[in-house]
């Protein structure tokens, strides 16, 4: 592969193809990060998915050791994660190259980012946010579409991406629904300057997960994708598996109580995030029958567990014929 398709987030990254390798809570690690670089993309992770501050630091170096391209961490910036202050201290003295924030306010992360020129990318679902965020001083707006896998947003690739790319002064990188190719040249051509793609990446060899999720990226369809705002407190896409499907995925009378009361919401949130995260966290490393995996529509272009590389070979599968023409 040797052609190279220049955007302003091949430029900002200095990346051959405007790719971001999702944070997938679980299962981005390291080992994918290096296949994504050495595949001329860029990958990002989570950086909930280590127990420890040590852990993450050990990650980006063992990452720099090997790799000369650049690697982005993710932040969930919300009150939830009592870590990320510190983890922003280890992304920072490490020299991480970008971060991804999503679920809260961005500020401090940017503030702290800006002069040490650690570029800043924030998830948005809405011109309201991303104008916000734009203020704040982002680098980039990731907009997050409603065919995203993980929490999604409320509008189509075909009027987020173009609302934000005439209403804000930053790149627009689009999240969301890409399956093959064709779909990255059509988020392209709405005017992001990059795709940021998370669940085609789940059923690769070098993910951090039990086969069997893998294999469920294979052999369920868009179809089988639900949403649910009973696991993780906000609206999330899971596969329809048989345990799922003898669960009640939409919150009953008294949880959308406790969600809208203003002394209590924050409680029940705070906890629906962490039972949430347990469930997520026994589904994906372990054999289990009460399966809740996560992924989104986007899995229909999936038919094989693959290595990174070759999943990145078929995404730029079209651009790379359109160039020889
Ligand atoms: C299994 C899974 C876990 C995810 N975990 C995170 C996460 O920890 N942090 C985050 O910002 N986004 C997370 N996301 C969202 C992705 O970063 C990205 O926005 C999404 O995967 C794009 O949609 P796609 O799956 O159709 O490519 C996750 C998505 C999936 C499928």
């Amino acid at each position: 592969m040797n052609k190279i398709l220049k955007t302003e987030l091949t430029k900002i990254l200095n990346i051959d193809y405007p790719i971001i390798q999702a944070p997938m809570f679980l299962v981005s690690n390291t080992k994918m990060a290096i296949e994504a670089a050495n595949s001329g993309i860029t990958g990002c992770i989570p950086a909930l998915n280590y127990r420890s501050l040590n852990e993450l630091e050990a990650s980006i170096m063992e990452f720099k050791a090997q790799s000369n391209g650049p690697i982005g961490i993710n932040l969930i910036v919300n009150k939830f994660n009592d870590k990320k202050n510190e983890q922003l201290k280890v992304c920072i003295k490490s020299g991480v190259d970008y971060i991804i924030t999503s679920l809260g306010n961005p500020k401090s992360t940017i503030q702290a980012c800006k002069p040490r020129g650690i570029k800043v990318f924030c998830d948005v679902t809405n011109l309201e946010y991303a104008r916000k965020v734009e203020s704040l001083g982002a680098d980039a707006i990731i907009a997050v579409n409603n065919k995203a896998g993980g929490h999604l947003g409320d509008l189509s690739p075909e009027k987020l991406i173009p609302e934000l790319v005439n209403k804000c002064n930053i790149p627009v990188i689009s999240a969301g629904g890409v399956s093959n190719g064709k779909d990255m040249v059509k988020m392209l051509s709405l005017g992001a300057c990059g795709v940021s793609i998370g669940t085609p990446f789940i059923a690769t060899h070098e993910a951090d997960i039990s086969n069997d999720y893998k294999q469920a990226i294979v052999d369920y369809t868009a179809n089988d994708i639900v949403v649910t705002d009973r696991i993780s407190g906000s609206k999330c896409t899971i596969i329809n598996t048989p345990y799922v499907k003898k669960l009640n995925l939409k919150a009953n009378r008294f949880e959308r109580f406790l969600f809208s009361n203003k002394y209590l919401k924050k409680y029940f949130k705070a906890f629906r995030w962490f039972q949430g995260t347990k469930m997520f966290k026994k589904s994906a490393k372990n054999v289990t029958y009460k399966t809740v995996w996560c992924a989104g529509p986007s899995l229909d272009g999936v038919h094989s567990i693959r290595h990174v590389s070759e999943v990145v070979s078929d995404f730029l599968n079209p651009i790379m014929i359109e160039g020889d023409n």
